[in-house]
């Protein structure tokens, strides 16, 4: 039987990166993904990375276009109740955040050296993942395959295999599933700012993002029920305009769409994160709603503690960080479970209610005059430190 160290099930960001993380460490491993290298690269998705993340891309040698052709961005602005207020990023939190679209870092990792990728593995089953050598079987081209490794990393998403593996009653789940969508669309026109703008609207929430110069990234909070094809380009154009501060409204640039779709809102967290040697990584353990960007950069931070258990683990056999993965994963899961909870509730449209619009103007007012909460907000926007960033409060405070 063939065997690896590690297999990794799914392509995705967080399957790939902790591929060439290990590969960089001469651990080796084996991706397996259901989809064809073209379609994952195709799917528009995440826009916005955490410092963090642009460190941990810079880790597994994949930053160089990352950083010539990312755009830096040193703040937000929250647009409300016809007012905008900017929140300084690098002013109240210190770090910034780039913006580098998801399909550029799928291309990146996919051309990495170390990224042992079979693509189009049909039927992946995991096996015996509680005994010392578990198994992973797949169908490519007809033919069944099986891999014997040391450890499984689910890295495949929310609808992957890896969690369904897990028998129920070992596992916790909690879900809350927002009633409305983001109807997005990308188009070569420049972005109507240099930063992003996330705005409150009696209407309904809308953000102006970017993926460069000459490409902007739009979304509009839409009913759960609407389909791609009742909004037309100008349908589309018209709302946003409706929903943005008239000086912003009245300098966008439109054009036809290049992509459109439409994704639902949902938070959920599956505990524990680890079940014997199977790992789950990413998607395939939390989903976050976009608002405050933290998909991602959260997928990106399990990884960060998991490939640097796995690389103890190899060159000294000790379990230590290892056991520490889903405690420690956890703990930032529900920090950006919570922020992004937050804001969505913030920045949305519920119901018809007056008066849960007016907490959220007053809040947003609130926010505006208090540099207090603005910090709050920056410090979750670009990424909580890492635990190990510091030493042990403990000891910090001696
Ligand atoms: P995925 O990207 O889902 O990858 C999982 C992979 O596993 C896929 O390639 C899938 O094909 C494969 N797979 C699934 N099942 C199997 C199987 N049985 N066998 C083999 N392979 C399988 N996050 C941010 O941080 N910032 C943002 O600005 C942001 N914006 C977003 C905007 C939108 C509209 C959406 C939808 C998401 C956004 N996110 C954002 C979230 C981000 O895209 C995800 O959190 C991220 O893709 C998670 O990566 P992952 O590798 O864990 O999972
Ligand atoms: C994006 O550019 O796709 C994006 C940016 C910020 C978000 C969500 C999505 O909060």
């Amino acid at each position: 039987m063939a065997k690896t160290q590690v297999v990794i099930v799914g392509a995705g960001p967080s399957g790939l990166m902790l591929s060439q993380l290990l590969h960089r460490h001469g651990i080796d491993s084996v991706v397996l993904e259901r989809q064809t290298r073209e379609y994952v690269e195709a799917r528009i998705r995440a826009g916005l990375l955490e410092w963090g993340t642009v460190e941990l891309l810079d880790e597994a040698g994949v930053g160089e276009r990352m950083h010539r052709e990312g755009l830096v961005h040193d703040g937000f602005s929250l647009a409300f109740d016809g007012r905008i207020h900017r929140i300084d990023l690098k002013g109240l939190a210190g770090k910034h955040v780039l913006v580098y679209g998801q399909t550029e870092i799928q291309k990146d990792l996919a051309d990495a050296a170390g990224a042992r990728v079979v693509w189009e593995a049909k039927e992946v089953a995991i096996h015996d993942f509680d005994s010392a050598r578990p198994r992973v079987s797949y169908l490519k081209d007809g033919v069944r395959h099986e891999l014997e490794c040391e450890f499984v990393a689910g890295c495949d998403g929310y609808h992957g295999v890896a969690r369904a593996s897990v028998p129920k009653e070992r596992i916790t789940t909690h879900e809350r599933i927002y009633p409305f969508g983001w109807l997005g669309i990308l188009a070569d026109v420049p972005p109507v700012d240099h930063e992003l703008i996330y705005a409150n609207h009696a209407r309904g929430f809308a953000l102006c993002s970017m993926r460069s110069t000459k490409r902007s990234r739009y979304y509009i909070q839409c009913p759960l029920e609407d389909k791609v094809e009742d909004w037309s380009d100008q349908r589309f154009w018209d709302e946003l305009r409706a929903r943005l501060p008239a000086d912003y409204a009245n300098r966008m640039v439109t054009g036809p769409s290049i992509e459109k779709s439409i994704a639902p809102l949902r938070s959920f967290v599956a505990e524990p994160m680890r079940f014997g040697r199977l790992f789950l990584v990413g998607d395939a353990a939390h989903i976050v709603p976009p608002t405050g960007a933290k998909g991602l950069n959260l997928a990106a931070a399990d990884v960060r503690v998991l490939y640097r258990a796995i690389v103890e683990y190899f060159r000294g056999g000790s379990t230590a960080l290892l056991d520490e993965y889903s405690p420690r994963a956890l703990a930032r899961v529900w920090k950006a479970t919570r922020f992004s909870w937050w804001f969505t509730t913030l920045m949305h449209k519920f119901g018809d209610e007056a008066f849960a619009y007016k907490l959220q103007v007053a809040e947003l007012d609130y926010l505006s005059d208090s540099e207090a909460a603005s910090k709050a907000v920056a410090e979750n926007y670009v990424g909580l430190d890492f635990d190990d960033d510091h030493a042990p409060r403990a000891r910090r405070a001696a």
